[in-house]
């Protein structure tokens, strides 16, 4: 890509070389933009059109009761049909779907699309027969192993409602979470891998579920060869049902009214535990088709690959539906970036081909630290494509991405959405001019806007409330069993519009910059965790009487999360009860949400309600101005 401006644009920019143009699928974005500006719902019925529903819809989009919209009415459709089910039919049946590596190189798994509908069916039938029916919600904790993506795909088939749990996630997060969703099974491995450390999934399964009544099954997908504890008559091997009669490669697909639910999604918010973010068949499965393909135009040639793990938004749109819906072949390694060596990722691109890659500003900076050798060492030639996602890409970054791994040639998709709205919402397709650090402009259909606290408009250049405007396909539904919730939480503040919880800015090309969350959500590591769980964490240790968390700079992860616990009477405060408390938090929550720090202290700034004023302690400790305090107490 030139580095020198073409049309007058502000800011560094890097222009689409000739041939990321001729090889594009969309080389007029503004001509697509506005043909889905002047009429939303046409677009969208087209690219509904490009798949195949067992009947049509009756109209494209309902809005007579905002903001529950519906979509695709009265068309009759199960996403598996168009995941897998349609391929049997083509040249696509040989296809390979999913191509797997083992963490430690060893193994290797591969599935055509003829082989991804048996290994379904197969785990379909088995759930089917433990008396998992349409509407059930089923908690899938496991590693990324392909048998996640069957899980997921099995429910979908049958009309269950998938709940996957972060397998990083440990007991107080799956406990909350299955209890929440009353699931009646749950499908798990016995043990995973991350970095090369031995994960023990079923044991925190076991220690979950004495206290969850409502499940009465757990599938054990066996990944290690050991002996681990068993219950009768509760838990079975996955091995052992596939030997039974009832588990033959062939299911029918359900056929579904389009909005009936596909999955939820447990996600951290303002304020209390997470919410269960519903998503529909219909919908989400035009919204995660279309964006895919234009965004990271996948052609049969690819090889594709998004390194995110299959517990995430980004796992579900863009790890598991998106691609097999594209009828894509993607690629999906049990590992992380650095381990045994910080060559594992640049291994793998060079030995399957991968054209793109699809990660986080913070694996993107890990790798970064290890320097230029390690990447330089493996034939990279074959990416065409790179992707961001997750937080916001510093420059410094993004810069390095682009010239060490994509050789200065493969534009990068710098995408910006949320477990909410199901699909990119602020992305560039490929022959978009780019701005390191910047999404670019939102999707074809989408309108943004950065508004202040009174819901105005600002002034392109300054720092607002970044708002959606329009509808569209794959957005939330509700908060699963809480409508009040989701409409107080999304659609109240700013009337009409969908807030985001997002603050940004808008250059004056249009360009969106987001600058982070302005809720009490952290994005550690790219992974989305709230103060709330964290806080309960803490406070269900003996030694805490009250505790407040907060985000603050990292280098490496984005964000850190820094607590502040005052003691109950009579604890003596020392180093030793600071570090019990971080690793109290680890367990409880995951490694994930292991904190940097835990301070102790004697008070904590609170309004006069009672409200802890966890901005306070932010400004606080990053020594900046402390803003308006007039509510605080004292
Ligand atoms: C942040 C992840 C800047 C943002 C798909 C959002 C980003 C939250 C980007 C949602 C990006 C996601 N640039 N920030 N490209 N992508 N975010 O639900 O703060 O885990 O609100 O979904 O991540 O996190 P979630």
């Amino acid at each position: 890509m030139a580095k020198t401006s073409k049309k007058e644009m502000e800011g560094e920019v890097y222009y689409p070389s000739e041939q990321v143009v001729t090889q594009a699928r969309v080389k007029d974005w503004e001509a697509l933009a506005s043909k889905a500006e002047k009429d939303l719902e046409g677009f969208w019925e087209a690219e509904a059109s490009e798949l195949e529903w067992y009947k049509k819809w009756d109209k494209v989009l309902d809005r007579s009761n905002p903001p529950f919209f519906k979509w695709f009415v009265g068309a009759r459709t199960n996403i598996v049909h168009n995941a897998i089910d349609r391929h049997l039919k083509t040249h696509r049946k040989n296809q390979l779907a999913l191509i797997w590596e083992s963490e430690d190189g060893k193994e290797e798994r591969t599935f055509s699309y003829y082989a991804m509908n048996r290994e379904v069916s197969r785990m379909a039938n088995v759930i089917k027969s433990m008396g998992v029916k349409k509407g059930d919600r089923v908690t899938i904790y496991m590693g990324r192993i392909p048998e996640i993506a069957f899980a997921m795909l099995a429910c979908a088939k049958i009309g269950a409602i998938h709940s996957v749990v972060f397998g990083g996630f440990s007991v107080d997060a799956l406990q909350g979470r299955i209890d929440d969703s009353q699931s009646k099974l749950v499908i798990t491995m016995d043990r995973s891998f991350n970095n090369g450390k031995v994960i023990p999934l079923k044991q925190t399964v076991d220690e979950a579920l004495k206290r969850c009544p409502t499940v009465e099954n757990v599938i054990v997908v066996k990944r290690v060869d050991e002996d681990i504890p068993m219950e009768a008559g509760r838990d079975h091997w996955y091995h052992d049902l596939l030997t039974l009669p009832i588990a033959n490669g062939k299911c029918p697909t359900e056929e579904l009214d389009a909005e009936d639910p596909l999955y939820i999604l447990y996600t951290s918010g303002s304020t209390g535990k997470p919410k269960a973010i519903l998503h529909t068949h219909g919908g989400y499965m035009v919204g995660t088709y279309a964006t895919l393909k234009y965004v990271f135009d996948v052609q049969d040639e690819d090889r594709y690959w998004c390194a995110a793990d299959p517990g995430w938004v980004t796992g579900h749109s863009y790890i598991v539906y998106g691609p097999l819906i594209n009828g894509t072949t993607s690629f999906m390694f049990e590992g992380g970036p650095t381990y045994p060596y910080p060559n594992r990722w640049w291994q793998c691109i060079e030995k399957y081909g991968i054209t793109i890659l699809y990660t986080a500003p913070t694996a993107i900076r890990g790798l970064m630290r290890f320097g230029e050798a390690w990447p330089n060492k493996h034939d990279l030639s074959s990416l065409r494509l790179l992707g961001s996602v997750g937080e916001p890409i510093n420059p410094e970054a993004w810069k390095w991405y682009h010239r060490v791994i994509g050789k200065e040639k493969c534009p990068i998709m710098d995408t910006w959405w949320q477990t909410e709205t199901g699909m990119f919402m602020i992305t560039p397709t490929p022959t978009v001019p780019l701005k390191p650090g910047s999404g670019t402009r939102p999707f074809f259909g989408q309108t943004a806007e950065i508004v202040d606290e009174e819901g105005k408009p600002v002034e392109d250049g300054n720092e607002g409330y970044l708002v959606l405007k329009n509808p569209w396909p794959s957005m939330l539904r509700t908060i699963y069993g809480d409508d009040e919730r989701y409409v107080k939480q999304y659609w109240t503040k700013n009337p009409g519009k969908y807030t985001t919880g997002d603050s940004a800015k808008r250059d004056k090309d249009g360009y969106y910059w987001i600058i982070g969350r302005v809720d009490d959500v952290i994005k550690v590591s790219g992974h989305r965790l709230g103060t709330a769980e964290v806080e309960s964490a803490l406070v269900s240790h003996s030694a805490v009487a009250e505790a407040a968390a907060i985000g603050l700079p990292h280098e490496m992860k984005g964000q850190g999360i820094h607590c502040f616990v005052i003691l109950r009477s009579g604890v003596a405060p020392s180093a030793e009860l600071a570090e019990e408390l971080r690793q109290h938090v680890a367990h409880s929550m995951g490694a994930i949400a292991r904190p940097e720090e835990v301070k102790i202290i004697d008070k904590l700034p609170k309004t006069r309600s009672g409200k802890i004023m966890r901005r306070v302690l932010k400004a606080r400790a990053q020594g900046l101005p402390e803003g308006d305090v007039s509510t605080l107490e004292e």
